[in-house]
């Protein structure tokens, strides 16, 4: 017996001590002390459940209570020893816990495992992570609400195939991506509530010979219910890797608009405008104003996209119950926690404070014969069919190339000469203005809709937690 560590707390039936190079190999204290606030949440809870059904005296409570929060302001303070030989943040908590207070700390694992334990606090953790995430991802759509208001009579060339379509105001191209923004809380708040089922109770997977109440305990930490299932409750990961697919897909949406974003500050097009403090210069060229946040950003989604993919082959053909493989459950969901929260933080602060440089968007507009699908419904409004309207248009358009003419700048007599329909009234439609005013239904670009738009979501976004 001399030979074995004598703090680790399962050395009873092993004859000899774990190889060093094993102890480290096998250690997830490193990464998984992260999770310390929620293990003791989640001890204390247990410990008054074991009080409430007599397995644990009054005395012995308060002991360990006391103790869990000694030890949390120890661990807050920087004081706290964390030994890679006890493994885990649980059993690293557990020994100090008995350090401290004596027999009363030994008897805390009673009716519990690690298993049930770990698959607690991660949802524990997640829950809360899930609600800064949220906090953010709202602010961000305050935030491009308002800058669609702003920009709600702003001209842009809308594209397709990055070729200049036709004219949108660039408040309803911030609305698209509020729209984006929308659907990623659902679906972060769909994770939130499934997620929220309680697995302490479970134990190792089969459940507990002790008379535990688990509907006080799942009440205690906030938990809809316990789970139905102590085998599953100990081994699913799916709702770490839903969140991970939630958070690629807005990852997804951060990085196009990352793209645009690029695309728009760059000389090429000048757009827009991106504030100084959130760009950095070049060691070597002096003229240079680089867009670092919105690539980064776009540079990110890579590894939250490599993280779902790490964690749904983790869970691949997993038998049940609890396998260690699940150990490696946290440094991606971890990851992925902080690069969603601080992409969306940068996004928050940077996006509603670019500015639009309105002379140029509207002049790419006017460049780009954004209005020929108007000339074409214009004709067809007289009566000629869509068909040939648009054969009609093209010539228009192969005539303006040459001549270095947008269709806006053609005299009457000019336009004439490709259809006779054609009268006084066409100035109209060939207006950027009257383009994007003219798509005045709901969910259209015309700065009516806009500003509707806005009222909607900022009434939606009033009536948010
Ligand atoms: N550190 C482990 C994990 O993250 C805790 C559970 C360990 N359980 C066990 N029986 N070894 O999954």
């Amino acid at each position: 017996m001399s030979d074995k560590t004598s703090s680790q707390l399962w050395t009873g039936r092993f004859t000899e001590a774990t190889d060093a190079f094993v102890e480290q190999f096998t250690a997830s204290e490193h990464f998984d002390r992260r999770l310390y606030q929620h293990d003791i949440r989640g001890s204390i809870a247990h410990a008054r459940m074991l009080t409430k059904v007599g397995v644990l005296t009054e005395d012995e409570r308060d002991a360990i209570i006391k103790g869990l929060e000694e030890i949390l302001v120890e661990i807050e303070r920087g004081d706290f020893a964390w030994l890679p030989e006890l493994e885990d943040v649980h059993m690293n908590i557990e020994k100090r816990l008995t350090d401290r207070i004596g027999d009363a700390g030994k008897k805390l694992h009673t009716g519990r495992s690690r298993n049930d334990q770990v698959a607690t606090d991660i949802r524990l953790y997640l829950r809360d992570s899930i609600a800064l995430i949220r906090q953010e991802l709202i602010r961000f759509q305050k935030g491009l609400v308002e800058l669609a208001e702003r920009e709600a009579d702003t001209i842009m060339p809308g594209f397709t195939h990055l070729q200049v379509a036709q004219p949108i105001t660039f408040g309803h191209h911030m609305l698209a991506w509020y729209e984006m923004l929308v659907r990623d809380q659902g679906r972060l708040e769909d994770c939130a509530k499934r997620m929220n089922i309680m697995p302490l109770g479970s134990a190792a997977l089969a459940g507990t010979s002790f008379p535990i109440d688990r509907d006080f305990t799942a009440a205690e930490l906030g938990f809809d219910a316990p789970s139905n299932n102590s085998l599953d409750a100990v081994s699913d990961r799916d709702f770490a890797i839903e969140f991970s697919a939630a958070a690629a897909i807005t990852l997804t949406h951060l990085s196009r608009m990352a793209e645009e974003m690029i695309i728009w500050a760059s000389p090429l097009t000048g757009f827009i405008e991106l504030p100084d403090r959130f760009c950095t210069g070049s060691s070597i060229m002096p003229q240079k104003k680089n867009p670092d946040v919105a690539e980064i950003v776009r540079g990110k989604t890579a590894r939250v996209n490599g993280q779902l993919m790490a964690l749904l082959t983790l869970m691949k053909s997993q038998p049940l119950a609890y396998n260690r493989d699940n150990q490696e459950d946290k440094e991606p969901l971890f990851d992925t926690i902080d690069t969603l929260r601080n992409c969306l933080h940068a996004f928050a602060d940077m996006v509603p404070a670019l500015t639009v440089n309105r002379k140029t968007t509207y002049e790419a507009a006017r460049k780009g014969f954004a209005t020929a699908t108007d000339l074409a419904d214009y004709l067809v409004r007289k009566g000629v069919p869509f068909r040939d309207a648009h054969e009609i248009v093209g010539r228009s358009v192969r005539y303006g190339v040459e001549q270095g003419k947008d269709l806006s700048e053609m005299s009457l007599e000019e336009l004439r000469q490709f259809s006779d329909v054609i009268a006084a009234d066409v100035h109209d439609v060939l207006t950027l203005e009257g383009s994007v005013g003219a798509r005045d239904h709901f969910g259209g670009t015309a700065p009516a809709q806009v500003r509707l738009q806005v009222k909607r979501a900022k009434e939606r976004l009033n009536q948010l937690a």
